[in-house]
């Protein structure tokens, strides 16, 4: 009898648990209970939410990292936010992109709360941020009194902009032209964006047709490989054969052939990226608003632009920052696990493959470094 009623006791107590009492009984946890003492208390306890929780490993190296103890406090305070996923998920098994509370200001344009891109792995999980950062839940969910706490192996990274994004990708040659053209204020000025972006041997090979462009059909160009669609269009928000507006006005395609996904005629070589206002999907084809009608002919090499002439440089990167180290995104995704299900019927939500996000090797905790440092200058 007295064994079953400590048992008891011991279960109810373990219900009742407060965050603070859980990452301080956790051993791996006391350094995130010293860090985030004050943030933990302030959390808003209106419906339950999903902490992730980085372990004394992942605070150590944030901690002894350059420029840690200048981060301001809005910054500690926003990259906090966004490790609090809105609802209770104890597992997830599905790819998906699941609001935080990093809601819309100085940080994140994107309604309803930045996204974390969650990928089921090994019936666990890992979690894809800013930079394709790759953090990994380690163990399963503990449960507190409003919702459940998981153990991450490094902090989430905060979405970057495009241009700090887009450098660090190696995707030089838009961010030159978005640059050129004055067109960086004005999307970073708007929530909830799609990007498409030509990777820079996409520009190269063209380089010859954008030369004798005039800025307005440059612009054009460029608008046409933004969507501001009302949210974010994540792999799993584009079915096979759907279309949507550009900010340029003309539609473009998604379509799904075999495990590769292409927007009109270009592949997409890395998707998901997730950004301050949106997502980044890399593109390699510069994509033309004249051609619109074009679909994906995976046997050719055929360019959206007529008698295609290639540049003997990549356009537009004087003057843009040279990456020192870049994600890698350049491979060709293959499919993974379960997650190939076909989509050719239009009507599933998720295709896999190339939706995954590419390896990230040189990151690591440089990303969440070089992401925190850098937006403090935001
Ligand atoms: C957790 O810590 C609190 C004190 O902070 C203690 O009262 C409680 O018994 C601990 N719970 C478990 C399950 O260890
Ligand atoms: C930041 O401060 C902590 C504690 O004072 C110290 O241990 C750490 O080395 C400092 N980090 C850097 C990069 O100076
Ligand atoms: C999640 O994936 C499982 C198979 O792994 C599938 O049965 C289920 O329908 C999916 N759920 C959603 C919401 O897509
Ligand atoms: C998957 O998880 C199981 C147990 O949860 C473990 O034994 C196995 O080594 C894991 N596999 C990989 C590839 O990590
Ligand atoms: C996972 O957690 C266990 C303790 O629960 C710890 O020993 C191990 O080092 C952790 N692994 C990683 C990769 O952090
Ligand atoms: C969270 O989900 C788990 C598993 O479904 C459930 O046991 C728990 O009561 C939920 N917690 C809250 C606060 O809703
Ligand atoms: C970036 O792209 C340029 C040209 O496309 C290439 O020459 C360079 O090696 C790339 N840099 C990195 C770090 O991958
Ligand atoms: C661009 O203009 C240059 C000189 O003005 C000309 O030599 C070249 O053929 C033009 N290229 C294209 C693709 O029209
Ligand atoms: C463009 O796409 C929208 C849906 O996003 C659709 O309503 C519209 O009819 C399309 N326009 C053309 C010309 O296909
Ligand atoms: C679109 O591009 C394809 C492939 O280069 C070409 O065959 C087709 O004529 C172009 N259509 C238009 C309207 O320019
Ligand atoms: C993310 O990291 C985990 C753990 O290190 C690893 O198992 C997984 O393959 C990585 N995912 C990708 C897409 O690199
Ligand atoms: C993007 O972020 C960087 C670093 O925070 C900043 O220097 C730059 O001005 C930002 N660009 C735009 C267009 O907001």
């Amino acid at each position: 009898m007295k064994f079953a009623a400590l048992t008891l006791a011991l279960a109810s107590t373990a219900l009742g648990q407060s965050l603070q009492e859980v990452l301080a009984n956790n051993t791996q946890l006391s350094q995130l209970a010293n860090l985030a003492g004050p943030f933990l208390n302030s959390l808003p306890t209106t419906g339950a939410i999903t902490v992730l929780a980085p372990n004394n490993a992942a605070v150590g190296a944030f901690l002894s990292s350059p420029g840690a103890n200048s981060t301001s406090q809005d910054v500690v305070s926003a990259l906090l936010s966004y490790h609090v996923l809105q609802g209770n998920y104890t597992t997830i098994p599905n790819v998906s992109f699941i609001p935080t509370n990093l809601q819309p200001g100085a940080f994140a344009g994107v309604t309803g709360g930045q996204r974390v891109h969650a990928v089921p792995n090994n019936g666990s999980f890992s979690l894809f941020s800013g930079l394709l950062q790759n953090s990994t839940v380690n163990g399963s969910a503990i449960p507190f009194n409003n919702g459940v706490v998981h153990v991450l192996n490094q902090f989430l990274t905060i979405p970057q902009n495009i241009t700090t994004t887009g450098v660090a990708l190696n995707l030089t040659s838009a961010v030159g032209a978005i640059g050129q053209l004055g067109l960086g204020q004005t999307l970073a000025g708007q929530s909830d964006l799609t990007y498409f972006i030509p990777n820079n041997a996409a520009f190269e090979r063209i380089g010859g047709n954008l030369a004798n462009l005039s800025s307005a059909d440059l612009t054009q160009i460029l608008q046409y490989h933004v969507v501001a669609a009302g949210q974010p269009l994540y792999s799993t928000n584009l079915m096979n054969g759907s279309s949507v507006r550009s900010l340029q006005g003309g539609n473009l395609t998604a379509r799904i052939v075999g495990s590769d996904v292409f927007i009109n005629n270009a592949r997409v070589l890395t998707a998901n990226v997730l950004v301050a206002n949106g997502v980044v999907h890399v593109i390699d084809r510069v994509l033309n608003p004249s051609n619109s009608t074009i679909v994906p002919n995976t046997a050719t090499t055929a360019e959206a632009f007529p008698s295609a002439t290639s540049a003997s440089n990549v356009p537009f990167t004087s003057g843009v920052p040279t990456p020192t180290s870049t994600i890698a995104t350049q491979s060709a995704p293959g499919p993974q696990g379960s997650q190939s299900s076909a989509t050719s019927g239009g009507s599933s939500s998720s295709s896999g493959a190339a939706w995954q996000p590419a390896a990230t090797g040189a990151m690591g905790m440089g990303a969440l470094f070089g992401g925190a440092a850098l937006v403090m200058n935001m």
